[in-house]
């Protein structure tokens, strides 16, 4: 095993887990959508290289989602929909360009 320090400044967790209906599940409600939609926006905004967007599994909190978390910061997103998109990349946008 190798320790690694993260090479980005935040990685956003996108809980895609999917239940097919059985029960309440973030990737039945849109998330994926959703990741596809923050990703455009990273990538349109520059920021790939220090933000990385990844599918997560089920966080634990299923009734709270869709949900995803923003890590190191601990900053998580619950209800979450398309619409947030714009509030979700000014929390971002805090974290890569604190100055601005
Ligand atoms: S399915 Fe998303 S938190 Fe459980």
């Amino acid at each position: 095993m190798k320790q690694l320090i993260t090479p980005f400044m935040c990685h956003i967790f996108v809980c895609t887990k999917s239940r097919n209906g059985e029960k309440k599940s973030c990737g039945d409600e849109g998330t994926p959508t959703i990741k596809a939609l923050i990703k455009t926006e990273i990538k349109n905004r520059g920021w790939k290289g220090c933000v990385r967007v990844s599918d997560s599994g089920c966080l634990g909190l299923c009734a709270e989602g869709p949900n995803l978390v923003i890590y190191p910061q601990k900053i998580w997103l619950a209800s979450v929909s398309p619409n947030d998109l714009p509030e979700i990349i000014r929390i971002v946008e805090e974290i890569v360009e604190p100055e601005t």
